[in-house]
């Protein structure tokens, strides 16, 4: 998987064993560094040591149990003796959203204390959570007034940018690695810690690395936007957006990614990110109008694919409908903040009857998702009646309309002749324009695209 040699083994300790956190500690043992990755739910710490890995990740399981046999990785719930034993601490804890859109930075803080009172020697401490620019300065303050010796530290920023399903490869093939440092001493020990990697690897300032991060996200997220609009604009004037966003992704100065029209953006990443960036942007002094508008597209896009399905169906009020793909994007079993879940609650709004299936979203999860958002939460009546599947065609038996949200391969190529023999009305709405409108039409099939002629 990747070139071994290191030039130093580092003692690690990653806090946090989520998404970031532990591919990050799995990673990092993976390089040669001993690494001990703790969590303050017990629970998961158990089930690690167990090598149960509590989220889908390819490749993870595998770093987990090679490394855990190895002795480079360990788990354990005591922060403290992570912290005492380790020269490098990750901090990878969550910075979950709160209502005005602002980081809940309190696990943050909360380690910074620890880390204070843990001081028996060096350490670097290195912010990988996506936290608001200036966040490292305020970590640095944390434990500076609370350290109770005069041990030497040092605070740097190094930010995360894995996508899910390929977290794995993406941590061993980065684009590049952004450190934000203050000495030379720090800098030094991450691009010792990274040096088997190769990888181009930027040195600024922690401020700079924050935003980097901010402004990496968001601008993919306006790229998504940007030809989500634009599909929109195509639908009016009958005109293609997938042949337009080719052209477009030809010219090598916009790049061919992220112009995949669809349904819109979802998962943890980028909706929270978008809106932690808009909020400290407008308390340093600037109001960034661009992502609010950003935002607003997004959510649009969900209600437009709606309002599409229901001019074709006239009345959606007891039609059947099978929505197929759930996660926000193939390869993951995540669904926070999935383009599927705002569907389903507009979809139920207009009684609309609806069997679901997606290859690893479990079932108990989309309940819970969709009672737990309390100003968007559907009624409980409603959710009680939804039907979960085993397989697509079982979704999609006796429907109305088959409803394609995310991309998985297993959709890609599904049998629609199968399909066509199974559903009451052949329609097909297709969220991700992953279909070809004019094969389906000559099998006899009804199709509704986005931007699509
Ligand atoms: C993102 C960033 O890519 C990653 O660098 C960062 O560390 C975390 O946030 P992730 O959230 O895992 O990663 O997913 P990504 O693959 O970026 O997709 C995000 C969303 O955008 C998905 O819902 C996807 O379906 C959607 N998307 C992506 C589009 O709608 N169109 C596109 O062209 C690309």
């Amino acid at each position: 998987m990747v070139q071994k040699k290191i030039i130093k083994k580092y003692k690690i300790c990653v806090i946090g064993a989520g998404h970031v956190g532990l591919v990050a500690a799995a990673s990092f043992s993976e390089l040669g560094h001993r690494v001990i990755c703790v969590d303050s739910d017990k629970k998961k710490i158990e089930g690690l040591k167990k090598l149960i890995v509590p989220f889908y990740e390819p490749d993870l399981e595998k770093l987990v149990r090679e490394n855990t046999k190895k002795k480079n990785l360990l788990f354990m719930p005591s922060l403290d003796e992570g912290i005492k034993k380790s020269d490098v601490v990750f901090i990878a804890v969550g910075t979950p959203p709160q209502p005005d859109g602002s980081a809940d930075l309190t696990s943050i803080e909360d380690v910074a204390h620890r880390i204070a009172k843990n001081l028996v020697s060096y350490k670097l401490i290195v912010e990988k959570s996506t936290v608001p620019v200036q966040t490292g300065q305020k970590i640095k303050e944390t434990i500076q007034r609370y350290k109770k010796n005069t041990t030497h530290f040092d605070v740097a920023s190094n930010p995360e940018f894995l996508r899910e399903g390929k977290a794995v490869y993406d941590f061993f093939h980065p684009d590049r690695i952004v450190i934000g440092v203050e000495s030379r001493r720090a800098e030094n020990i991450l691009k010792e810690i990274y040096h088997s990697l190769k990888a181009s690897i930027i040195v600024t300032d922690i401020n700079t690395a924050e935003l980097i991060k901010h402004a990496s996200n968001s601008f993919l997220a306006t790229k998504i936007s940007f030809i989500n609009a634009v599909s929109r604009i195509c639908d009016c004037a009958g005109a293609d957006v997938e042949k337009v966003a080719e052209a477009m992704g030809m010219d090598e100065r916009i790049g061919n990614q992220f112009l995949q029209t669809g349904v819109g953006y979802g998962g943890f990443c980028f909706p929270k990110d978008l809106e932690a960036f808009l909020y400290i942007s407008k308390k340093l002094g600037y109001d960034f109008g661009l992502l609010r508008e950003v935002k607003k597209i997004n959510e649009e896009q969900r209600v437009y694919f709606v309002e599409k399905i229901k001019e074709h169906l006239w009345v959606i009020k007891d039609k059947r409908i099978g929505i197929l793909g759930l996660s926000f994007k193939p390869n993951t079993d995540d669904i926070r903040f999935a383009p599927s879940l705002d569907i389903i609650r507009l979809l139920l709004e207009e009684g609309a009857r609806l069997t679901l299936y997606d290859p690893q979203v479990k079932k108990e999860r989309v309940f819970w998702s969709l009672r737990s958002q309390k100003e968007k939460s559907s009624s409980e009546e409603t959710i009680a009646q939804i039907k979960f599947a085993k397989t697509p065609y079982e979704a999609v038996k006796g429907c109305d309309c088959a409803c394609f949200i995310t991309e998985w391969d297993e959709l890609k190529k599904i049998d629609f002749k199968k399909i066509k023999e199974l559903m009451h009305y052949p329609l097909i709405a297709d969220g991700r324009n992953m279909f070809t409108p004019q094969v389906l039409g000559k099998m006899g099939f009804k199709y509704i695209g986005i931007g699509r002629v």
